[in-house]
């Protein structure tokens, strides 16, 4: 039987586990449960830095054998925390320089967790050494399945510690002061620097008037990298003392989804496996998770990842925190696996008696019962997975289009003074990402570094940012047939946020035909039109757009939509350029939903990229992943409140969890899913 590479012959399934809050006579009628529930995944030692290490001098991991040894003993599998998300009342006390420096330029004090300045001595040394501690302890611990670092790295720090570290981060960036001059456009304001002390962290106190709006751009993206990597380097610190001891070691984080502060691109090449905590809003659609499991996924090439957390019922620290309705959690894990997870997590296994989180959702609430609707539904998956045994475990999911997506692009935008605050880069990228999932493609979400040879349509918005190669990359993909779609605020700026000389699109330019004249940024609720006088496919007729309004020069471009209203009625919106065999968009504004769905039509026809079935209905969601041997597992999702109908076209389907064969109509009931292994044409395409 094939196992994955945690030496699972299932999906794992199960959660985070704090029997440090409980007594052990709790620990037993939680495994008793966890086994009615299927579950044999634990992520354990979390947060138990200060039971682990008292004082400077003393462990105590008598706790954690027990723990281990009574998992072991009902055949489960570890997660093992590092337990350093949290530092020790007694670490603050003694060793100030942990404390981190706020936005607001505040020494914190003790209190809280994820709170450990990342560049602090104290810091640096005491997590590693209790991950080496743990590696060391746990070497040969056969039911350690993967090793978890921290929790949820994430938050800035603007501390001396850390602003001297950023200025040799600087120093090895740009060599001298002269160069860091130059690329900072410095001679702006006379913000001039002599030498690299001069240089301080950019918070309140220095370039910033609020959160979002900042004097000194490129200052400020440079410490968010810098940031970043400073945190990365504290993660590859523990987990290089867990290797130095264990070299097989897995090992990795979790992730929160497009997280802004962290650039997980670059994170993710540290990760052993890609791990995420899902907690969407009630108001996020289906395709939007959706879209955060593809980004999650394309980070490190496909390969399957980990659904860490997502709550079994309800969240505690959203302002309403609405139950997951019945069927929904089972629906929500399956959209994960659908998407490319390899196994279920959930945060948390049992809801604790005090603090923040008591009104956090739990498997096992505060009732301590197995008869309750959580409880029940969580065994029912337990048992589904348990029957669907490996069949899809390691498949893959190819795609042919790609959306970019790329934080420092983001970061370079949102920090940005002007054209408009209301930019948002998630929002302009889903819009983008919505109508193709909802229609029933595959979508990787990709960046600089993406090789870009298995993809026929390259969808780019706020592609603000070039970094080199890439304007290359994009113009050898359209010459040779490909598809790109960019638009506003595109081809502006580089690595440094400093405009490319001639303006936008920059090194677009010969590949759009194009350039960019002004900018028109209204408050949203103002849109203007787009106009198609001859229709473009589905494209047809009137749409609305607003937010930024590009007025663009065409020179090689074809126009194919104007503005229909305003100063600039009549000029291009949306253009198409040949360019080599390829075709080169640009959409001149922010479009409306209904554009984006018929654009999309468009696109996916011209390009010839092909939808998993045709005529999907709105609210089923339909994925496909692939095993090395070529088999193929659909996932069909009703995300609706009712029953759907849909044509399986010349699909035939062999379902996984009923046994059923399905061809021709297929009936879905509402929340339900039906995952499928092809049976027609299996082999031959
Ligand atoms: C995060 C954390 C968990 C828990 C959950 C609550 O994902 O990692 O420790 O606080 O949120 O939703
Ligand atoms: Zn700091």
């Amino acid at each position: 039987m094939k196992s994955n590479s945690l030496g699972f012959t299932k999906l794992p399934y199960g959660g985070d586990w704090n029997p440090e809050q409980w007594d052990p006579s709790v620990w037993k009628e939680d495994v008793a449960l966890f086994k009615q529930a299927g579950i044999d995944l634990l992520s354990i030692n979390i947060f138990s830095w200060t039971l682990n290490q008292p004082d400077e001098k003393s462990w105590n991991f008598s706790w954690l054998d027990d723990v281990i040894a009574l998992l072991k003993k009902n055949k489960m599998r570890v997660c093992l925390g590092t337990s350093t998300a949290a530092h020790p009342a007694w670490m603050a006390s003694k060793y100030p320089d942990i404390l981190r420096v706020d936005f607001q330029g505040r020494k914190r004090k003790y209190g809280d967790r994820h709170n450990s300045c990342p560049s602090s001595p104290a810091y640096r040394k005491f997590a590693p050494q209790m991950a080496g501690k743990l590696a060391e302890r746990y070497k040969n611990e056969e039911a350690i399945a993967l090793w978890h670092v921290s929790n949820e790295f994430g938050g800035e720090c603007y501390c001396e510690n850390c602003e001297k570290r950023f200025r040799e981060w600087l120093k090895k960036r740009y060599g001298s002061i002269e160069s860091l001059n130059t690329a900072w456009n410095t001679r702006f304001w006379s913000q001039s620097y002599t030498a690299w002390d001069q240089i301080v962290a950019p918070n309140q106190l220095t370039v910033h008037w609020e959160t979002t709006s900042t004097s000194h751009q490129s200052l400020v993206l440079d410490y968010t990298r810098f940031n970043s990597e400073n945190l990365l380097d504290c993660y590859k610190l523990e987990r290089d003392a867990i290797k130095t001891i264990i070299p097989e070691a897995i090992v990795t984080t979790n992730f929160m989804s497009s997280y802004r502060p962290l650039n997980y691109r670059d994170w993710a090449t540290e990760m052993d496996i890609i791990a995420w905590d899902n907690y969407p809003f009630p108001e996020h659609q289906p395709s939007y998770t959706a879209m955060m499991h593809a980004l999650i996924r394309s980070l490190k090439q496909g390969e399957p990842f980990m659904l860490m957390e997502q709550t079994p019922s309800q969240t505690n620290w959203q302002p309403y925190n609405q139950l997951k309705r019945p069927g929904v959690m089972r629906l929500m894990s399956y959209q994960a696996v659908a998407q490319g997870a390899d196994a279920v997590m959930f945060f948390q296994m049992r809801r604790s008696r005090g603090a923040c989180e008591k009104f956090h959702g739990a498997v096992i609430e505060h009732s301590g019962r197995s008869d309750t609707r959580v409880f029940l539904e969580v065994a029912d998956l337990g048992k589904e997975l348990q029957d669907l045994k490996n069949s899809f475990m390691g498949a893959t999911m190819p795609a042919e289009i790609g959306l970019w997506f790329e934080w420092e692009s983001r970061w370079a935008v949102e920090n940005s003074m002007g054209p408009s605050c209301a930019l948002d880069y998630v929002a302009e990228t889903y819009k983008y990402y919505r109508p193709f999932n909802e229609m029933g493609y595959m979508i990787d979400l990709i960046g600089p570094d993406t090789n870009l040879s298995q993809y026929k349509l390259i969808l780019a918005p706020l592609l603000y940012m070039i970094h080199p190669g890439v304007a290359e990359k994009l113009s050898a993909f359209v010459e040779q047939g490909g598809t790109l779609v960019t638009g506003f605020m595109s081809g502006v700026a580089d690595v440094n946020d400093r405009v490319f000389p001639g303006g936008a699109p920059g090194p677009l330019k010969e590949i759009l035909g194009l350039w960019s004249e002004e900018i028109d940024a209204l408050a949203p609720e103002h849109s203007n039109s787009i106009v198609f006088y001859d229709e473009a496919g589905p494209l047809k007729g009137e749409y609305q757009c607003n937010l930024l309004f590009d007025l663009v020069r065409v020179e090689t471009a074809e126009e194919v939509a104007v503005y229909g209203d305003d100063f600039y009625l009549g000029r291009a919106v949306v253009t198409r350029n040949s360019f080599g065999k390829g075709k080169a968009w640009y959409v001149a504004s922010s479009p409306d939903n209904t554009f984006m769905k018929d654009f999309a039509c468009h696109l996916a026809a011209q390009s010839g990229v092909k939808a998993l079935l045709k005529n999907l209905p709105l609210g089923i969601e339909v994925s496909r992943r692939t095993s090395e041997k070529g088999e193929e597992f659909y996932f069909i999702l009703n995300h609706k409140e009712t029953q759907v109908k849909l044509e399986l076209d010349d699909l035939e389907l062999q379902n996984l969890l009923t046994g059923q064969r399905h061809s021709g109509a297929l009936k879905i009931l509402p929340k339900d899913v039906v995952i499928g292994r092809k049976l027609t044409g299996l082999g031959t395409e």
